[in-house]
């Protein structure tokens, strides 16, 4: 496994590689979330690179950067051992030098649910990706399913801007308890950790209610708020039943639609959704 820490390094090894190129972006203090998005463009892939980057512009000024957690040396262990070719980790200045002036922006897609509670994230995450890709230059990107609307952001630009690679999207990896694996769940003391489950809870009473023929989203939206008002820990910033695609809020689910959320449990942001029909 070779660890390349500069963009001229990793352009000029990218020369070499094997052919197709599978990358799996990531801000490292990695769980099995992330190395199962690793197995699979290991098994789809001639060469596998992981970027380890704790993109400081995706962060607002009152968010977790500086304390966002890391720990490089495991992160290099568990990719080792899952069967990574390049790990590329570059420092801040690296990508981002003095008088660094170029953004990537997207409309209408990143003015709600995250975009709306973080603004600039989308921005930040777009512009890195953009760059992580031009560097890279992956014939594919695996992206989860557990950030929702990054998945449709990263979509979205690779389509608009015609970029040469396809996004591959892969399901949501939990707990055994349902909690969705974070690097943040970290943050979370025992009793939190306990609470957090709430997410789940509300996101599988969804899919009960929706089996069950439950078509209007204002009553799914308040089933779920009520249920995740019952736990004290946790505060509800907001939850969402939107449109697999666009991510326009429903009146009505008719045939698919994306069911979101943003939980803070203790001062922990935690995200998680599902996906109904
Ligand atoms: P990070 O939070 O480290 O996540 C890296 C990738 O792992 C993302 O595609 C994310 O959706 C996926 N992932 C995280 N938890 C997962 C889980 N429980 N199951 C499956 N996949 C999971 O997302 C980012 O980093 C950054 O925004 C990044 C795209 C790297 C840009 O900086």
């Amino acid at each position: 496994m070779k660890i390349v820490e500069t963009v001229a390094a990793m352009k000029q090894l990218r020369k070499q590689v094997a052919e197709p190129v599978g990358f799996v972006p990531t801000m490292g203090y990695l769980h099995q979330g992330h190395i199962a998005l690793v197995d699979r463009a290991r098994t789809e892939n001639a060469t596998v690179v992981v970027s380890i980057f704790v993109n400081p512009t995706q962060f607002g000024p009152k968010e977790d950067f500086k304390k966002y957690p890391r720990d490089p040396q495991r992160d290099l262990t568990m990719l080792e051992k899952a069967g990574t070719d390049i790990v590329f980790m570059p420092a801040p200045e690296e990508m981002y030098p003095t008088a660094y002036d170029t953004w990537v922006d997207l409309d209408n897609i990143t003015q709600r649910l995250e975009g709306a509670s973080r603004p600039g994230h989308f921005r930040g995450v777009a512009t890195v990706c953009n760059k992580l890709f031009n560097i890279v230059q992956p014939q594919r990107a695996y992206f989860g399913e557990k950030d929702a609307q990054q998945l449709r952001v990263i979509q979205k630009m690779v389509s608009d801007l015609n970029m040469n690679l396809a996004v591959v999207p892969f399901p949501t990896m939990r707990e055994t308890d349902g909690l969705a694996m974070s690097s943040r769940n970290t943050y979370l003391n025992p009793e939190q950790r306990q609470a957090a489950v709430v997410l789940y809870r509300a996101l599988t009473l969804a899919q009960k209610l929706f089996a069950e023929g439950e078509r209007d989203a204002n009553k799914l939206r308040s089933r779920m708020t009520d249920l995740i008002n019952k736990e004290p820990l946790a505060r509800i910033e907001y939850i969402s039943v939107a449109d697999s695609v666009t991510l326009d809020e429903l009146d009505r689910v008719e045939t698919k639609a994306v069911v979101s959320m943003s939980v803070i449990v203790g001062s922990t942001r935690l995200i998680d959704n599902v996906v109904l029909g």
